[in-house]
């Protein structure tokens, strides 16, 4: 079992954990991700590793709360510990000096992307990061990219903090003031990154996404995250999470993901029912 050290809640609906984890720690690198259990008879979810620390043997969890487990999860407390931790899983990043390299973020996925821009400026690329949310309050990890980016845009939909608009048009300023930018590295919903690629694809800059499907096993087992790159069928789990973005269909990514919508919300209201759930203030409920 693996004891959480820490945990925290860093914007509405999103939390962090410290997790004891050792050998995870030292054999993980930018790009993998693993799978937990919180107890005997959860359900397995993947979750990136946004940072780690190989001297105290942890590893840190961001997760947003989405589902029954999300919010279980985010009722653990320090002392408390994880029923199982498998990983590190998928393919690391390709690390290498590219040369100018941007990232660029939104939601949750600033999470996945902090090791990734760490990695790449220790590698020697000029990082130009750029995060953004729909508002202010739903930024997260600002300070920790600042650190490891040679320059960071913050963007908000709304406009409540730093430059008013998508990261699309962030990137898209980049772009139009003449920077050469050798790769171009997008996380977050599934519709940013399409629309990442959208810009990246006119300027003919090469970009890579980090998928999202859903996960069963983790190791290339069961086919729950299949998706289409370049025309073949790819297993997220063991060729990705990260794929060339002019290759991916983002549609059918897009289809899958919601497969399971009904159940997952018939389960959540269940969940909601229980003592545990009810600590967990889920917003909506049973129509
Ligand atoms: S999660 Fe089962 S094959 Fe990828």
């Amino acid at each position: 079992m693996f004891e959480i050290l820490s945990a925290e809640r860093i914007s509405p609906g999103v939390r962090r954990a410290v997790i004891s984890a050792p050998d995870i720690a030292r054999a993980h690198r930018p790009g993998q991700f693993i799978i937990l259990r919180c107890h005997e008879n959860g359900e397995r979810i993947p979750l990136t590793v946004a940072d780690k620390d190989v001297e105290k043997g942890t590893i840190t969890l961001v997760w947003q709360e989405v589902g029954v487990t999300t919010y279980y999860l985010g009722t653990m407390c320090a002392g408390d510990r994880l029923q199982d931790l498998c990983g590190p899983l998928g393919k690391p990043t390709h690390v290498k000096k590219f040369g100018t390299v941007v990232g660029v973020g939104g939601g949750i996925g600033v999470a996945p992307l902090f090791p990734i821009t760490k990695a790449m400026q220790q590698a020697g690329n000029h990082v130009i990061s750029i995060v953004g949310s729909r508002t202010e309050g739903l930024l997260i990890m600002t300070e920790e990219m600042r650190k490891v980016s040679d320059e960071l845009l913050i963007s908000t939909d709304d406009g409540s903090f730093g430059i008013h608009g998508f990261v699309t048009q962030v990137l898209q300023s980049v772009i139009d003031r003449g920077a050469k930018i050798d790769l171009c590295v997008a996380i977050g919903p599934v519709p940013m990154m399409r629309a990442v690629v959208k810009v990246t694809r006119a300027a003919n800059v090469p970009t890579v996404v980090s998928l999202n499907p859903i996960m069963v096993d983790g190791t290339g087992m069961c086919g729950s995250c299949r998706v289409e790159v370049g025309g073949k069928t790819r297993f997220g789990c063991v060729d990705g999470s990260e794929f060339d973005g002019f290759e991916v269909d983002f549609d059918l990514l897009m289809k899958r993901l919601a497969m399971y919508k009904g159940p997952e919300l018939i389960a959540l209201n269940k969940f909601r029912e229980t003592e545990r759930g009810c600590q967990c203030r889920i917003p909506g409920g049973a129509a």
